[in-house]
């Protein structure tokens, strides 16, 4: 996608020394800032302090992550340590742990002086995968929305947190859709909600005004009364992790806009690759659910009356703060799911029918 015109993925590798560059997603959208990656330590700072984020960027950088830590020394207790420290960063979007599980069925066999050019190799492997997914999902979201938009030819779209190019390598998730809707000539219009406490929907208004995409912003809490008010054509979400059933876990407030839609009968879609579905777990009551620091509800950013960014104290650092950084969204409540293979319906037969080699027995 676009930044000031100019065609950028989320992360590109730099051959010589060997590091990443990322964008750092904590500057934003204030400063536009490129920040370089070198080591296991920097990738493992940048996805804690959420530098780099969203569930298939997270898993992008963990891998090249891995194959930083094998430039000096590859050998299993190095390989293992690497990916034990990177697995330990964040624990609900599951596009981490498969990342890693990749990276450590690829290497294992290998002899460590092999190691740190294949790693470097498949993450890469892995970040071209991620675009040609999100295109595609891209692709098949349209086909959905494009119902819609009916005669009117025109779209009012919602969507919640940041599931955009920002959160991928390339096109994002459920903004994917909504690119390839404006880019096919309908009128879509999207209501982003703010997304406290990180405000990862001014991630969201950044990316789709660079795209030049018309949106609105709006507190999260207003979410249900444009619902209810009718007029909207979709709420269309991303997701951390998606369980065998169908259920989804995904940025906090996710919930509600399905609740809220449901009650105002406006359908509930929800975007990922097959990086973010986990076949290995049921049902979504066993998705652990991140817990952040309570300095993301006490602290806000913002810009001074000078245009400088820093940070505001809005309660005291002793005030007792609950900050879950996800919740979980039942199947029941989601009205398809869009993948880079189609779209079905939320549940295990849907799912298998877009992924048949996961059928076991
Ligand atoms: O805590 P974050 O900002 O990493 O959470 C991001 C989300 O919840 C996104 O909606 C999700 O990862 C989908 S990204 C394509």
């Amino acid at each position: 996608m676009k930044v000031n015109g100019k065609l950028t993925r989320t992360i590109w590798p730099l051959a010589d020394p060997r590091a990443v560059d990322v964008i750092d997603q904590t500057a934003l959208p204030y400063e536009y800032r490129v920040r370089r990656l070198a080591s296991l330590e920097d990738v493992r700072h940048a996805i804690c302090s959420m530098q780099v984020r969203g569930a298939p960027l997270i898993g992008v950088t963990a891998a090249y992550g891995v194959a930083l830590a094998l430039v000096p020394r590859a050998d299993d207790d190095t390989l293992l340590a690497a990916i034990a420290t990177l697995a330990a960063t964040r624990p609900t979007a599951v596009n981490l742990h498969w990342a890693l599980a990749r990276l450590q069925a690829c290497l294992t066999p290998l002899a460590p002086a092999l190691r740190a050019e294949a790693a470097w190799l498949e993450a890469a492997r892995i970040a071209d995968e991620d675009v040609e997914q999100c295109r595609r999902i891209g692709e098949n979201g349209l086909l959905l929305l494009r119902s819609r938009a009916g005669a009117r030819g025109r779209l009012d779209l919602m969507t919640h947190c940041n599931a955009g190019w920002l959160a991928t390598v390339d096109y994002g998730t459920a903004l994917a859709p909504i690119y390839a809707a404006s880019a096919a000539g309908i009128d879509v219009h999207v209501w982003v909600s703010e997304t406290r406490p990180r405000n990862q929907g001014l991630l969201t208004a950044w990316e789709l005004r660079q795209q030049g995409v018309p949106h609105t912003v709006i507190a999260d809490n207003a979410a249900g009364v444009l619902l209810a008010r009718g007029g909207i054509d979709a709420v269309v979400v991303g997701a951390d992790r998606i369980a065998a059933n169908g259920d989804v876990a995904n940025k906090v407030g996710t919930w509600l806009k399905a609740l809220a839609a449901r009650e105002a009968g406006v359908p509930f879609y929800v975007a990922a690759p097959r990086s973010t579905i986990d076949f290995a777990c049921p049902n979504g009551e066993l998705i652990p659910i991140e817990e952040r620091p309570a300095d993301e509800l006490c602290i806000v950013r913002g810009h001074d009356a000078a245009g400088r960014p820093g940070d505001l104290r809005q309660l005291p650092a002793d005030e007792a703060v609950a900050n879950p950084a996800f919740d979980l969204t039942p199947a029941r409540l989601v009205s398809a799911l869009i993948s880079e293979r189609g779209s079905c319906p939320a549940s295990g037969a849907g799912l298998l029918s877009l992924y048949p080699e996961e059928r076991h027995g």
